[in-house]
């Protein structure tokens, strides 16, 4: 039986513990993390499946992981556990000022019916002159990870609260580990690639509201979803600060309303920041790690920034083939040891 720590309960320790149990069922495995849902960044996302580009990640891998992650999330849409999962199909429109974009996005073929606006909808939007429609999924991260952390205790894994000074302290009781932990790997890392991107959100009740809008750059943005809508947002670097700031809360309902006036009537305004964790690329890696003789396994899946929920089932798909790597290596490696 090999030994698995993941450390993190985000929706990339979550989905990467309970892909594994999928693979592997020949695993025991302990999710480690200091925060749980609903206080981790992925509880702060809108949950969108549109995924961002990220410069050291190359495009064809980052459209197979937001492929894997589109099919996985459709079936469940398409199931009887949608509702727990906190999984919908949601529709609407991208659009643009002026200077439409040049090409088209590399998701545009995973999405379902992407094309260009009419006429007929551009009305609605007298400030813009060019917009594209699709079909999409938003994944909600207050449903999402309690449900995958039901699948994963549902499987024999564990949880437990605890903060992770040093991966050293897994030596011994674990034959690889798992590194999930977002930003937190800046800290205990040293990971200087690493930096925080403050997102500042809105969450109120407009049930009349159905459709996404999102204007441009994708800084503002309105994500209906099943129990409130989403109003975004800002995208401040190196921001640490979690506290919700009330400027940022004017301007995002002032730049809101423009893009739909009916928000005037919304009620239960509720304001949530989280910090993205953002690098030039993810690191999806294997590494040995050594000291004083002694060897310690680990695969790292961190620095999703903007677009985590959007390939998360694509990275925990690379993460379990690299822990299936690790286990044969390790596995030679034990047996020429015996000879
Ligand atoms: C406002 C906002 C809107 C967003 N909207 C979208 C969207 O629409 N679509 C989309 O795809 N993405 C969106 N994102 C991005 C998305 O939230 C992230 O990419 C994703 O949540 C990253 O997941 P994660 O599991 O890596 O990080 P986290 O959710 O931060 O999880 C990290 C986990 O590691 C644990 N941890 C850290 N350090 C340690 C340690 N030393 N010991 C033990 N545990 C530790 C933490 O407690 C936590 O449980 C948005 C982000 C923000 C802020
Ligand atoms: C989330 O944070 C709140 C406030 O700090 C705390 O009371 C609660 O226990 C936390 N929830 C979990 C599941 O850790
Ligand atoms: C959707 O559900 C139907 C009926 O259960 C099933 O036949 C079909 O294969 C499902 N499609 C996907 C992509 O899961
Ligand atoms: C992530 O991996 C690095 C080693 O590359 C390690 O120093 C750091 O402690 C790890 N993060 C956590 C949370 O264990
Ligand atoms: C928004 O919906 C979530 C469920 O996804 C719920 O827990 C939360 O209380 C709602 N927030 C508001 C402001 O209604």
């Amino acid at each position: 039986m090999t030994r698995v720590a993941v450390i993190g309960a985000g929706v990339i320790g979550l989905s990467t513990a309970v892909c594994l149990s999928e693979s592997i069922p020949q695993c025991s495995i302990d999710v480690i993390s200091d925060k749980f849902t609903p206080n981790t960044t992925s509880d702060v996302a809108a949950g969108m499946l549109i995924p961002h580009a990220y410069p050291d990640t190359p495009i064809h891998l980052l459209k197979q992981w937001f492929q894997e992650t589109f099919d996985k999330l459709f079936a469940i849409a398409n199931s009887s556990e949608a509702t727990d999962a906190g999984i919908h199909l949601v529709s609407g429109w991208h659009i643009y000022r002026s200077d439409p974009p040049q090409e088209r996005p590399f998701w545009a073929d995973t999405v379902l019916g992407f094309r260009k606006m009419t006429e007929s909808e551009l009305k609605k939007f007298p400030q813009h002159v060019f917009g594209q429609a699709f079909t999409t999924m938003k994944c909600e991260g207050l449903s999402y990870l309690p449900w995958l952390e039901k699948r994963l205790r549902g499987s024999g894994g564990q949880v437990y609260t605890r903060k992770v000074e040093d991966l050293w302290e897994l030596y011994g009781s674990y034959d690889v580990v798992i590194n999930c932990s977002g930003l937190g790997s800046r800290e205990l890392l040293g990971d200087l690639q690493l930096f925080p991107v403050r997102g500042q959100v809105l969450r109120v009740q407009a049930p009349w509201l159905k459709h996404f809008i999102i204007d441009g750059d994708r800084q503002t943005y309105i994500y209906p979803g099943a129990f409130n809508v989403t109003l975004g947002g800002t995208r401040q670097k190196d921001d640490w600060n979690l506290s919700p700031d009330p400027q940022n809360s004017r301007d995002i309902l002032a730049k809101c309303r423009a893009l739909e006036p009916s928000l005037q009537g919304a009620w239960d305004i509720k304001e949530k920041v989280g910090l993205r964790p953002s690098r030039p690329g993810v690191r999806l890696q294997k590494e040995i790690l050594v000291q004083d003789g002694h060897r310690l396994p680990v695969v790292h899946n961190y620095g999703h920034g903007s677009g985590g929920i959007s390939v998360h089932w694509g990275t925990a798909l690379q993460a379990v083939q690299l822990v299936k790597e690790l286990i044969t290596t390790s596995k030679i490696s034990t047996s020429k040891a015996k000879l």
